[in-house]
């Protein structure tokens, strides 16, 4: 009883992770997109044997396991999201043996490959919708085809559907006379899921990828998969049994299947019961510089608390559809939103070059904002040549002309710098308590976000967050179970505060828009 009211009085909510728990499921994963990462042949684009020169570098930040946007044969209109086959590497990324190689030396420093899976359309340039387009079988239902209305004389589409970028979401194709459904650019053709023969095409494809080695995916744009929401799930639970019967049957890997879905709490949650392990939460990106710690705190109620039993979390806080975290709302919030994610219980995603605070790369051209993309600018390694992503001075979008200060080379002889606050944080993860323990999370003084992992006593780890501009003094005691001396861990940079003091638990004193780490252990 006593435990009970303890528990309904000082803890707004407990998060308890199952102990018997797979790989992905505290999984560090990192985002890499690969044109920007690292160019390993001088051609101004990144590439796969780039990404392998790098994976000393991302075994050192404590990486679980990388996610690469596509890197299939494509015309790139939309940068590798039309693909024109999918069982096949665009010759700027390199070869299949490439790609092996990475795999294997992936798997050898214990990580894991995650791809990108684009179900729901193709490049209008796929073998599948030429074929489509003439009337081949069995392609010819591959696709969304629909007669056109005649009004007035000419030829209106079937109805009023907008493409999520522009226009209608049909497109007439004078070859096959009739209109294609197109979710997004008219190149993009989307794949008809009514037909059975394409439903298994689609899982020969995860089968292909899983015998290169491929421990999961990252499925893209899952909405408009199907204009049905329910034929919707019940893809994802064949994709799901797709996998777990190719591991039964060869290869015994457990394999995570995430998606990627911008829908309301609701609709996301499903996913968890349609076989899916986790649906990308992109809840942490609603912090803006107004946010105060009630509002964060709501965040995560409403993240964590809908959450079905035993399912895993997750925390985006960026991706290459999104201006960069220290762009979108500026550098404290952004170190307070990266010890959320990282510190928070279950997988923490990050995108390539936040680690080191990399913000958006100015604008250069007049192209609508969605086709320049900032945030997809190359990696800024050292102060060298284009960065050091590349040897050429001309890469396929422009380096941000700051590299000569923000950049890894300079970021890592800097003790206070964000790339030495997000390693030190991600070096956490490793601890009982941050892995598997129990979350609490309050708001202390009005404006201060705390919360604890906690396994036992004495493995603990505390997070402060100071959302005002004021100095504010907590009680730390107002944990359950709280040593009265608790090591002051890491803060975030610019503030001057050495770690490793120990503090009085019932009088912390956080600076203004701080974030602070305790740690017990
Ligand atoms: C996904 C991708 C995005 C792409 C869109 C349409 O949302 O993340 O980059 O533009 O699909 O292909
Ligand atoms: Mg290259």
């Amino acid at each position: 009883m006593k435990i009970f009211f303890a528990l309904c009085v000082t803890t707004l909510f407990l998060c308890t992770v199952k102990s018997h728990h797979s790989w992905w499921q505290s999984m560090s994963l990192y985002q890499i997109y690969p044109r920007s990462f690292m160019d390993s042949d001088g051609d101004g684009n990144g590439d796969l044997r780039g990404i392998i020169n790098k994976l000393d570098y991302l075994a050192d930040l404590k990486v679980d396991a990388l996610w690469l946007t596509p890197i299939y044969k494509s015309s790139m209109v939309d940068n590798g999201y039309d693909a024109s086959n999918f069982t096949g590497i665009n010759y700027m990324f390199g070869t299949m043996q490439d790609f092996e190689s990475l795999v294997k030396r992936t798997h050898d420093y214990s990580m894991k490959v995650l791809m990108d899976c684009i179900p729901t359309y193709s490049s209008d340039q796929h073998e599948w919708f030429q074929k489509s387009v003439a009337g081949d079988e069995p392609y010819t239902d591959y696709y969304v085809w629909k007669e056109g209305k005649k009004d007035d004389g000419t030829m209106q589409p079937p109805n009023n559907w907008r493409s999520v970028f522009n226009g209608s979401a049909w497109t007439w194709n004078d070859k096959r006379q009739a209109f294609y459904l197109h979710q997004f650019t008219p190149s993009q053709p989307d794949l008809n899921y009514r037909n059975k023969d394409l439903v298994e095409e689609m899982k020969d494809i995860l089968r292909f990828w899983m015998k290169k080695g491929v421990d999961g995916f990252r499925i893209d744009a899952t909405p408009y998969l199907v204009e049905n929401q329910n034929l919707n799930y019940e893809m994802m639970q064949q994709w799901r049994d797709v996998v777990d019967e190719y591991a039964k049957k060869v290869d015994q890997v457990s394999r995570v299947l995430m998606v990627e879905d911008y829908a309301n709490i609701s609709t996301i949650m499903k996913y968890y019961s349609s076989g899916i392990n986790f649906p990308f939460n992109f809840g942490l990106m609603d912090i803006n510089n107004l946010s105060t710690a009630t509002d964060v705190k709501n965040i995560l109620d409403s993240c964590i608390l809908k959450m079905p039993n035993g399912a895993t979390a997750n925390w985006v806080v960026g991706n290459h559809d999104n201006p960069r975290l220290v762009s979108r709302i500026g550098i404290h919030r952004a170190t307070a939103v990266t010890a959320l994610a990282l510190l928070l219980p279950a997988v923490a995603v990050t995108y390539y070059g936040d680690e080191i605070g990399m913000p958006d790369a100015p604008i250069f051209s007049k192209a609508p904002s969605k086709f320049t993309d900032p945030e997809r600018s190359p990696m800024q390694w050292n102060n060298s040549t284009s960065a050091g992503f590349s040897t050429n001075i001309k890469t396929w979008r422009p380096v941000n002309p700051n590299y000569k200060t923000l950049n890894l080379a300079f970021a890592k002889v800097s003790d206070d710098s964000y790339y030495n606050y997000y390693k030190a944080l991600a070096s956490l993860r490793n601890m009982h308590a941050v892995r598997s323990g129990n979350l609490q999370v309050k708001v202390l003084e009005n404006d201060v976000l705390a919360f604890s992992r906690n396994k036992k006593k004495k493995n603990s780890v505390y997070v402060l967050i100071n959302f005002s501009e004021q100095n504010k003094t907590v009680n730390l005691m107002e944990f359950e179970n709280t040593d009265p001396e608790l090591a002051f861990y890491r803060a975030s940079p610019g503030l001057g505060l050495t770690s490793g003091s120990l503090m009085n638990a019932n009088e912390i004193n956080i600076p203004p828009t701080a974030t602070m780490v305790f740690v017990d252990s």
